[in-house]
């Protein structure tokens, strides 16, 4: 055992098929490396701490807004029988939350790496998802899976609900994603409920809408591999009309993509649940990236990131340095 151990994690971006995801649709999605959450794990004289954006206290009394993160660690205790370990857990996020960048699921990753690390215990990939969606289950109800397949990975991955979480490679070496935050917290159980609750009611209207969102994804994944930028932006805006249609877009963000579009955007869409987060706009060049950052922000972004494609180098994991803000 450790005195001290951290264990990191990133913030995601899902590109295609959120929502379908949740119905054994594909989805495509990224890390974003810079934007990243690291968890410090240390032995104090007496007490079990934690220290995160929203908590500062004994484990024991957390409040019940963080009910996911304190479930994970209980069982992490347990799991190491660490009951009569005194240890402080403090959690430094860059990620906003609940704006669709898998702010909980990030966290719940450098948590269960920062005890493994700490106990000195090998961690798999597929345990650290299992340990991860504990918290998952708490926070957003019926997770897919994929924020914390894609928290856990230094690549981007092709995903479909408890069968396939693959690494996917990619090349666009000119292009970058601008992602915007509307600064409205995105309420992901709800929004899964909303399109739950369509289902069921509109079955005709909404399930169509989930099988075309999951073609959305076949296509994007080709578009990829031949680097074909102008039909990855038709794709996203096409993404973005059918999640309108299942109803978790907002004024906010359909506005945001009208922005982003009339500022030389290929393509926009909201991420991540939706009802508030942020959008997403895929931009040719540098410099048409810097236009839709600036644009976004005079219509009310609160923050923006610009995300480049062209030192991403897949095969070693290596884009940190890749993310202007
Ligand atoms: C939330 O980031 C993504 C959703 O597809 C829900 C999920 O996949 O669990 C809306």
């Amino acid at each position: 055992m450790k005195d001290k151990a951290t264990g990191k994690s990133y913030a995601k971006i899902i590109w295609f098929g959120e929502h379908s995801v949740v119905y054994g649709q594909p989805a495509i999605a990224i890390p974003i490396y810079s934007v990243d959450v690291t968890a410090t794990l240390k032995k104090i004289p007496s007490g079990q701490e934690i220290h995160c954006r929203y908590f500062d206290g004994p484990i024991s009394e957390m409040a019940d807004n963080l009910r996911g993160v304190k479930t994970l660690t209980d069982h992490l205790i347990s799991l190491f029988s660490a009951q009569d370990l005194s240890f402080d857990l403090n959690i430094e996020s860059k990620l906003p939350s609940e704006r669709g960048m898998g702010s909980s699921a990030a966290t719940a990753i450098a948590i269960v790496r920062a005890f493994f690390d700490f106990f000195e215990v090998k961690l798999t990939r597929s345990q650290l998802l299992k340990l991860a969606n504990i918290e998952e289950k708490i926070t957003h109800g019926n997770p897919s899976g994929l924020d914390s397949a894609t928290a856990s990975s230094n690549m981007p991955i092709w995903f479909v609900k408890n069968e396939i979480n693959e690494q996917i490679d990619f090349n666009l070496p000119t292009s970058s994603l601008v992602i915007a935050d509307s600064g409205i917290k995105g309420k992901t159980s709800e929004a899964v409920s909303l399109v739950h609750d369509n289902i069921v009611d509109e079955p005709e209207t909404a399930k169509p809408l989930i099988e075309e969102l999951g073609k959305i994804a076949e296509s994007a994944r080709d578009a990829l591999a031949t680097t074909d930028d102008e039909r990855l932006g038709k794709l996203m805006n096409q993404s973005q009309r059918d999640l309108a249609q299942l109803g978790v877009s907002n004024q906010t963000l359909d506005t945001f993509c009208q922005v982003a579009c009339d500022n030389h955007a290929l393509g926009a869409k909201l991420t991540g649940s939706g009802l508030g987060g942020c959008v997403i706009a895929l931009a040719k060049n540098q410099s048409d990236a810097q236009q839709i950052s600036t644009a976004l922000r005079s219509a009310g972004a609160t923050q923006t990131w610009i995300q480049s494609f062209k030192n991403y180098q897949f095969s070693t994991g290596e884009a940190h340095d890749n993310l202007v803000r």
